[in-house]
């Protein structure tokens, strides 16, 4: 294990963070290149399309404008927050003011992280089900705060169980981080779920974020639920949206958090402190998005949709059983017996050069499962079955 000698010490805040998987990932791939061996990676979450061309052509004309070479607007420009308003009406149904209640962010990521400094001081507790997207986590421990963490089990359907919280942390506690439809399980949360959980934040006074990165990769006519379509939410909850998944635009950076003015305010005054926003280029690239023809968006789900077969198939025949997900680019699968995540993915790597990520990468609770990211043509996820099952790779 090599240890770092610092010549200047970095604040604790840094040095205590888990070690990043996915940085360990990029090492495992390197050795197995440099082995000769020709990688399929099914590991992180890139979307691998192109951005839909009218979305590239007004990210061209925008670059053509003086106008768009300044500082951008801290809070995004008027039309696009307008444009944004206009979006969650006709996908969400739901009514959001442009001028008070939109905050757009460089990627959802961005906000996931700063809404976590901007809410929590060194002792809170806030809480986020495990397995989660790292940042849900880390954006806290960078605050000094403390994560309690809420199992996700296929039994219970990867929702939280909220008895199962302590009243003493839930009193504590200033966040709950849930991210429906869910990576890496591709859990979806029914509207009972969310009407319970916006009681309990309401009744502990936490605030509520819901992270709907994947709010539009949804199959077989599922449609997701805004969290303000629920009663009291708009009291107690905020929602993240990203271009990443939807318009495969996750280079550009771009997203946005919509609530209440109160929480929104904090966000902002949080940003406008560290950073100028999401470049006006991109802001342009993004009203372009909200207004294209919806047949490019369905043009990506359905790629997805044919991969999802060949995946599902797959893994059925590899002796994998497995509950079929509505959302999400992912797959969440169980290690076979006798291995932990990081070595059952390292061996497969190794034996086959096909890429999965360790569900340890996700929380301590998820040690026994692994994720796989449908980002590859099929031709390639039919070539990497193959190879699974030269390997002898099976469930059993
Ligand atoms: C659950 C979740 N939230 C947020 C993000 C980040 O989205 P963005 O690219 O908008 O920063 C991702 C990206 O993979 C994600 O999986």
């Amino acid at each position: 294990m090599e240890t770092t000698v610092y010549t200047v010490k970095p604040s604790k805040r840094i040095l205590n963070l888990p070690k990043y998987i996915f940085a360990e990932l990029d090492e495992w791939k390197e050795e197995a290149k440099n082995r000769g061996m020709e990688l399929i990676d099914l590991g992180i979450g890139n979307p691998d399309g192109a951005t839909p061309e009218p979305i590239v052509k007004a990210a061209l004309e925008s670059i053509q404008k003086p106008e768009s070479h300044g500082y951008p607007s801290f809070r995004g420009k008027k039309e696009f927050r307008e444009q944004i308003s206009v979006w969650m009406k006709k996908r969400y149904d739901v009514d959001i003011d442009p001028k008070t209640e939109i905050q757009t962010l460089i990627g959802a990521k961005e906000g996931l992280a700063n809404i976590a400094m901007a809410f929590t001081d060194p002792g809170d507790i806030n809480i986020v089900p495990d397995p989660y997207y790292p940042v849900l986590s880390r954006g806290t421990w960078v605050a000094g705060g403390e994560v309690y963490h809420v199992p996700l089990t296929d039994e219970n359907d990867y929702l939280p169980d909220l008895d199962s919280i302590p009243s003493d942390v839930a009193k504590r506690a200033k966040m709950f981080i849930i991210n429906y439809p869910n990576n890496p399980t591709g859990a979806t949360a029914p509207v009972e779920f969310l009407e319970k959980i916006v009681d309990f934040c309401r009744k502990y006074e936490i605030l509520l974020v819901s992270d709907m990165a994947y709010g539009e990769v949804c199959y077989d006519n599922y449609r997701p639920t805004s969290i303000f379509k629920i009663r009291g939410a708009k009291e107690i909850a905020v929602e993240f949206h990203s271009f990443s998944k939807t318009f495969n635009m996750a280079g550009w950076r771009a997203g946005f958090v919509c609530g209440k003015k109160e929480f929104i305010d904090i966000i902002y005054a949080m940003k406008s402190n560290l950073d100028y926003g999401t470049s006006t280029i991109v802001q342009d690239a993004c009203i372009a998005a909200l207004n294209v023809d919806y047949k490019y968006v369905q043009a990506i789900m359905d790629k997805y949709n044919s991969r999802r077969e060949i995946t599902a198939k797959g893994f059925n025949k590899l002796g994998w059983t497995m509950k079929r997900s509505s959302a999400t680019m992912y797959f969440w699968l169980k290690i076979p017996k006798g291995y932990t995540s990081k070595q059952w993915c390292k061996m497969v790597l190794d034996k086959t050069g096909v890429v999965f990520t360790p569900g340890i990468a996700f929380g301590d609770y998820s040690d026994d499962h692994f994720r796989v990211s449908i980002v590859q043509p099929t031709e390639k996820l039919k070539e990497a079955f193959r190879r699974l099952e030269d390997a002898g790779i099976r469930y059993e």
